[in-house]
C-alpha cells in the first residue's frame, strides 16, 4: 500500500502533482473562468462579506496564513488568520457579513470545530475546507470546498498542505471574480497559471537529490532556523515545523524583516539558516531586501540554504547552497517553495533514525481540544 515507498510520507510527496491537479479538476472553464457551485454560498452573499476570518491548526494554520495575502490582495476584504484553539476564547468580533474559512485535513480537528460552532453562533457564515468527505467539520460548516489529497496516512502533512494551498487560492480568486475588484486581469492571468502548477511541483520533485543529500548532511545538527517573508514567511514555519515533527530538532521560522530585531543574535558559525527567497520580479523591493539579509547572516558565519527561484542570479553569490524552483506568479510561490522543505525533513528524520510517518507524541487527527 506504500507503493514501493519506504514511507507513506514520501509516497505523498510524490502524489503531490496529481494531488494539485486534481483539486483543480473541474473548477476552472476553458476560458479562464472559476465555478465553484458546490460551495452554495450565492454570489450576493459573497458580494456582501466585509471580513473573511481563517482558523485552522498546524500546518492547515499556515495555508491560512499564505490565504490572507492572497485574499486581501485579489479581494480587498480585510482577512485574518488565528489559531484555532485561540479563536473562541477571546470573544472575536463576528456578524452575518463574516465569512469564516476553517482549514482542516482530517475534518475532524477539534480546535477547529470548537472556533467554528462558536462562528456560527454569532452568525457568520462558515466555509470549511476539508480532505475528508463527509467529516464533522464539512458538516457542522454552511458549505465546503474539498480538497482532493487522497487519503493522507503519514501525520505531518504534506499532499493535504498544498491541496490546501490550492482550495484557498480558489476561494480568493472567487470572491475577486464575483465581487469584481480592480485585480480582474490579474484573476484571470492567474487562473491560466493555477493550471500549470501541478507541472511545475513535478519539476521541483525531479530535482532533489541534492536537497537529500544537504539534509543527510546536516544530522548531527541541533538547530536550524527558516527565513522568508511575504507569503514565504509561513512558508519558513510550514518548514519549521516539519522539522519539529520529523526530526525532532530545533527549528524556528522567523520572518525576514524580524531578523534585525532579534534573531539575528540567534547567528553564529555554521548555523544552518534556510531561506525563502521571493520572486524577483513581482514585489523586487522585498527581494531585495531578503538578499541583505542573506549577505548579514552569511557575513556572521550561518551556513546558508537558499530557495530561489530559477535565474535568480542575485542569491548565488551568497547562497551555500542553492535550491531552485520554477517561476511562479508571486502569491502562487509557496506551492512549489514547501516541496524541498518536506523533502528536507522527512530524509534529516530518516538519517536520524526517526519512525517518519508516526513521530513521536503526535496524531494524525487531534480530536481533543
Ligand atoms: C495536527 C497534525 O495535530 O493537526 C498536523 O499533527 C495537522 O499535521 C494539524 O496539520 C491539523 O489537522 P487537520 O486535520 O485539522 O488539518
Amino acid at each position: 500500500e506504500k507503493g514501493g515507498y519506504d514511507y507513506f510520507m514520501l509516497k505523498e510527496i510524490a502524489e503531490q502533482p496529481k494531488a494539485v491537479a486534481d483539486t483543480l479538476l473541474g473548477r476552472i472553464d476553458a476560458a479562464g473562468t472559476l465555478s465553484l457551485d458546490e460551495v452554495r454560498i450565492p454570489a450576493s452573499v459573497l458580494r456582501e462579506v466585509d471580513k473573511v476570518v481563517i482558523v485552522a491548526c498546524g500546518t492547515a494554520y499556515h495555508a491560512g496564513m499564505i490565504a490572507k495575502y492572497a485574499i486581501e490582495h485579489w479581494t480587498r476584504i480585510p482577512c485574518e488568520t488565528e489559531l484555532a484553539s485561540e479563536f473562541r476564547y477571546r470573544d472575536p468580533i463576528l456578524d452575518q457579513r463574516t465569512l469564516v474559512i476553517a482549514i482542516s485535513q482530517s475534518g475532524e480537528t477539534m480546535d477547529t470545530l470548537m472556533a467554528l460552532r462558536h462562528a456560527r453562533e454569532q452568525g457568520a457564515r462558515v466555509l470549511a475546507i476539508c480532505n475528508t468527505n463527509g467529516s464533522t467539520i464539512p458538516r457542522e460548516s454552511d458549505a465546503v470546498l474539498y480538497t482532493h489529497a487522497g487519503p493522507e496516512v503519514a501525520v505531518a502533512s504534506t499532499k493535504a498542505f498544498l491541496t490546501q494551498l490550492v482550495a484557498c487560492y480558489l476561494v480568493a480568486l472567487y470572491l475577486g471574480q464575483v465581487r469584481g475588484t480592480k485585480w480582474g486581469d490579474e484573476i484571470r492571468s492567474v487562473v491560466r497559471e493555477l493550471s500549470a502548477i501541478a507541472t511545475q511541483v513535478d519539476e521541483v520533485l525531479e530535482t532533489m537529490e541534492p536537497v537529500r543529500e544537504l539534509a543527510r548532511s546536516l544530522a548531527d545538527k541541533n538547530t536550524v532556523l527558516f527565513l522568508g517573508r511575504h507569503v514565504g514567511y509561513p512558508v519558513a514555519l510550514e518548514g519549521a515545523l516539519k522539522l519539529k515533527e520529523l526530526a525532532y530538532m530545533h527549528a524556528e521560522g522567523f520572518a525576514a524583516g524580524e531578523l534585525k530585531h532579534g534573531p539575528i543574535a540567534l547567528i553564529e558559525r555554521d548555523l544552518p539558516v534556510v531561506v525563502v527567497v521571493p520572486s524577483p520580479r513581482g514585489r523586487s523591493v522585498i527581494h531585495d531586501k531578503i538578499v541583505s539579509n542573506i549577505q548579514e547572516i552569511r557575513a556572521r558565519g550561518a551556513r546558508t540554504i537558499v530557495i530561489a527561484e530559477r535565474g535568480d542570479t542575485a542569491v548565488r553569490p551568497y547562497a551555500d547552497h542553492l535550491i531552485e524552483i520554477p517561476p511562479t506568479p508571486v502569491l502562487l510561490q509557496p506551492l512549489v517553495a514547501t516541496v524541498p522543505l518536506q523533502v528536507f525533513a522527512c530524509e534529516l528524520a530518516t538519517a536520524r533514525g526517526n519512525e517518519v510517518d508516526q513521530p513521536r507524541n503526535l496524531a494524525k487527527s487531534v480530536t481533543v481540544e
